[in-house]
């Protein structure tokens, strides 16, 4: 490998952000109604995760009503409540949830089985019959809510596999308006959807959604021919979209790939950095910078990343003094038993490479467990010559999306991605990896760290398009034309 300490380590300075295009509004007769497990609150301290950082961003911009879970489990089914808070154009209705249902709900169903199985891994689902009754127990509990709030003329817009009878159960409940749902996550091939043993009837379920829209194209077929073939039903292709016609039923799946708020992540780099950020930038001494951000998960591929990490150092020990991999990865569902597995699995790796390239002076390896500020990360991310975002499978990854919004066009740095994530199908100008593939990979972490400025500058031109024309206000309107065409 040509000498990593010769090349230039200028920390990146990103030009001052431009602000996204005006586009036109979709006018929706009555209230926008979204509904989601998880809600960013206008007064929550704790990081939502990406579905409601980005719906909660699309919300603000265009006003309406979100549904959620207000964070707080009772014991008993008559003490649930819903509070109103207001914050500009926002109702946030927050719904307490009963905690008998809540764990089979979330770590058992929504967690346990669909969480696994739609990122394809069967493997790793634990099933439990029980469970599955939780998780329609507290989907009727959002349906109650919603359809006592709920108008004819309003457009109700569901997100997320916690949520996935919600549909039926809106309707059942006499709901009449239109009804979409969005799936952040990708929807696995048809076997693999079937081992779930209630696939049938999620199935009859999800063709009571007047719309799905999801990631990607390959998601969109997926589902709508899993569906079709489940009830022997038909698909047709209109443009992008996929029509299912099953169970008596008519629904339209989409792709639309979600984004992120491209002028907001670049409005916190124009708050000065943290003193952590500071002395990290000084603490690198001419050393390249390396980041990834995940959740600590399974599919997030954070064993495969630091496998071939760790094949990178082996291959020539002396890179050990030259990078740096900062590796954020704050635990997440920490109760699910997979999630303790991979936990354990990636300290080990991650315990490995610090024992065999920590010197006295140098660490090639910052590994934190804990959740870091978004200004930081934006900061950190702005000042590291290539991100490692290498999920074995992932809805879209907005990860990726930010790491090229706050790139100096003039000096960028390299995104490596997984062609598993949903953000491949269009970010093709990344250089795409298979994860599971660790040569591959410790290469593509040699070719981004030598690459030309030129060829640096052509792939994040091309990558910043995509990220500007999926921003989070074009998806929110994107979705709800889409919505908002099931009426006319
Ligand atoms: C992903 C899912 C979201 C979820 C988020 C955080 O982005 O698509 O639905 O809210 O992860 O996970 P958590 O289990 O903490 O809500």
């Amino acid at each position: 490998m040509a000498g990593l300490s010769a090349l230039s380590n200028t920390i990146t300075r990103p030009e001052p952000p431009q602000d996204a295009p005006v586009l036109p509004r979709v006018e929706l007769d009555g209230r926008l109604i979204a509904v989601s497990n998880r809600v960013a609150r206008p007064s929550g301290t704790t990081s939502p995760g990406g579905l409601a950082q980005a719906l909660g961003e699309a919300l603000k911009a265009r006003g309406g009503t979100w549904v959620g879970w207000s964070g707080q489990l009772v014991a008993s089914r008559e003490a649930v409540e819903l509070d109103l808070e207001m914050d500009d154009d926002v109702v946030y209705a927050l719904l307490d949830l009963f905690d008998a249902d809540f764990q089979g709900y979330y770590e058992g169903y929504a967690n346990g089985v669909l969480w696994p199985i739609f990122h394809g891994r069967p493997d790793l689902s634990v099933h439990d019959a029980a469970d599955f009754e939780a998780y329609k127990a507290i989907n009727r509990a959002f349906a109650e809510a919603v359809a006592r709030m709920a108008g004819p003329e309003d457009t109700i817009w569901v997100h997320d596999y916690q949520l996935l009878m919600l549909g039926e159960m809106l309707r059942e409940a006499g709901v009449s308006t239109t009804i979409g749902l969005f799936l952040h996550i990708p929807f696995p091939y048809n076997d693999v959807f079937r081992t779930i043993p209630e696939a049938e009837e999620i199935a009859r379920a999800l063709v009571k959604f007047d719309t799905i829209g999801v990631q990607t194209t390959r998601d969109a077929r997926n589902l709508a021919e899993c569906l079709a073939g489940m009830g022997e039903g038909t698909v047709h292709r209109r443009g992008k979209a996929f029509e299912a016609h099953v169970f008596g039923e008519h629904v339209r799946v989409v792709p639309l790939p979600i984004g992120i708020d491209v002028a907001g992540i670049q409005r916190l780099l124009r708050v000065p950095p943290s003193s952590d950020v500071v002395d990290f930038s000084r603490g690198l001494a001419g050393r390249r910078s390396l980041i990834g951000v995940d959740r600590l998960d399974y599919s997030k591929g954070l064993p495969q990343k630091l496998q071939a990490f760790h094949q990178f150092l082996t291959e020539d020990p002396s890179r050990a003094r030259d990078v740096v991999l900062t590796q954020i990865a704050p635990i997440s569902r920490g109760s699910v038993k997979a999630y303790e597995k991979t936990r354990r699995e990636v300290e080990a790796i991650a315990g490995c490479i610090a024992g065999m390239f920590t010197s006295l002076t140098c660490s090639p390896l910052n590994f934190l467990t804990r959740p870091v500020e978004r200004g930081t990360i934006a900061h950190l991310m702005a000042r590291s010559d290539v991100a490692l975002v290498t999920p074995i499978a992932d809805g879209m990854n907005l990860v990726a999306k930010e790491y090229v919004a706050v790139q100096n066009p003039r000096n960028p740095g390299v995104l490596v991605l997984s062609e598993f994530a949903g953000a491949a199908e269009a970010m093709t100008d990344a250089l795409l990896v298979n994860p599971h593939d660790t040569d591959a990979l410790s290469e593509a972490i040699e070719r981004a760290l030598s690459m030309p400025l030129g060829e640096r500058r052509d792939r994040h031109a091309a990558l910043m398009d995509v990220v500007r024309d999926t921003d989070i206000a074009r998806w929110s309107e994107a979705c709800l034309a889409e919505l908002s065409a099931v009426k006319a």
